[in-house]
């Protein structure tokens, strides 16, 4: 008797054991989300000021019009509370709605389509574990014909091709890491790339600037160009500059990318931010 009883104690700890190990290997899928919705910027448009957690941010300038970013807390009413993670995935990669509805790329599904299908996920389960918010926003303001949203259909034929990052398997795992976290969540592109006269980005300049950024304001170029980029800062310049805002003439980052490095890129580990300057500074000028 007493040696089975040990048996079944033996057995009993190396369920635990078991129980502990794969505790560990699967981290909350919310907690790694977390990291994805910093760098995604997800608080930057749909937050307002002073109002709950992306419950409907401010209004949104464009030279297309007024467009007032919706409230995305779980609220089944309000939010996306009764979305399924197909329709968030639906969303960020193609730009529709769970109706088919195409999206104005005012929302940067245009970047955010290379997040893979498992980083999807785990932003997903973040944004799900935000307190639900009821509260409507209003209708976009658009001019015409800006506000006829089936002329997206046509918009997105044209200029959205909804892939997943790829790696480029000549570079090594830093770069590919800086590249993925630039193109995909940062959507960096977004705002230092030149837009054409139909709002897409021109992807032959990209990252050259752009003399017309969010709310008018002049956005620098950010390629490795020595004059009209930052091929004078080191690499770990630019690391610090992502950490805490300061340029190595000891300014600070002002308007729109106070609140990105703030919000964003403070919050990454270092190795991201080193993985974001190693990628930016291997970019030759367009
Ligand atoms: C640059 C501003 C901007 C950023 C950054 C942004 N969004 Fe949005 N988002 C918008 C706008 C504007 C719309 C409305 C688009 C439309 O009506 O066609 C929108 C719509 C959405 C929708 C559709 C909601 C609905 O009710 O149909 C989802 C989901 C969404 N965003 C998720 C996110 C997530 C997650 C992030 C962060 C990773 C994010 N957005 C970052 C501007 C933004
Ligand atoms: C919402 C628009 C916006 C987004 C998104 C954005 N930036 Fe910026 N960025 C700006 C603006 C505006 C400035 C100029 C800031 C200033 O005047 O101090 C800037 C400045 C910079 C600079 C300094 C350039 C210089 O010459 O001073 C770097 C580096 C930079 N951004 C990197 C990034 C990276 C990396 C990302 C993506 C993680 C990013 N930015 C996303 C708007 C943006």
């Amino acid at each position: 008797m007493p040696r089975i009883a040990r048996a079944l104690a033996v057995l009993a700890g190396a369920a635990t054991l078991a129980t502990v190990a794969a505790g560990a290997a699967t981290v909350d899928p919310a907690a790694r989300g977390e990291t994805l919705f910093h760098i995604g910027g997800c608080v930057n448009c749909h937050t307002a000021k002073g109002g709950a957690t992306l419950a409907g941010g401010d209004p949104l300038r464009t030279p297309f019009g007024t467009f007032h970013p919706p409230n995305i807390t779980p609220d089944p009413e309000t939010g996306i509370g009764s979305w399924t993670l197909a329709d968030f995935v639906r969303a960020m990669r193609e730009g529709r709605a769970p109706d088919g509805m195409p999206y104005y790329p005012a929302f940067p599904y245009t970047s955010y389509h290379r997040l893979t299908d498992e980083d999807l996920a785990d932003l997903f389960a973040y944004v799900r574990s935000l307190p639900p918010v009821q509260k409507r926003t209003p209708d976009h303001d658009l001019r015409f014909p800006y506000n006829l949203r089936f002329g997206l259909y046509l918009w997105q034929w044209l200029f959205h091709d909804p892939q997943p990052f790829v790696p480029d398997p000549a570079k090594d795992p830093l770069w590919n890491r800086g590249a993925y976290l630039v193109l995909g969540p940062g959507h960096c592109a977004e705002c230092h790339t030149p837009r054409n006269w139909l709002g897409a980005l021109d992807t032959t300049r990209l990252f050259a600037g752009n003399p017309a950024g969010p709310g008018g304001d002049k956005v620098p170029g950010i390629t490795a160009d020595p004059e009209n980029g930052i091929g004078r800062w080191s690499r770990d310049q630019l690391a610090f500059y992502l950490k805490v805002g300061m340029r190595p003439d000891g300014d600070f980052a002002g308007g729109e990318m106070a609140r990105v490095i703030e919000n964003g890129t403070s919050r990454l580990a270092d190795e991201d931010r080193l993985a974001i300057a190693t990628f930016l500074l291997s970019l030759s000028p367009p």
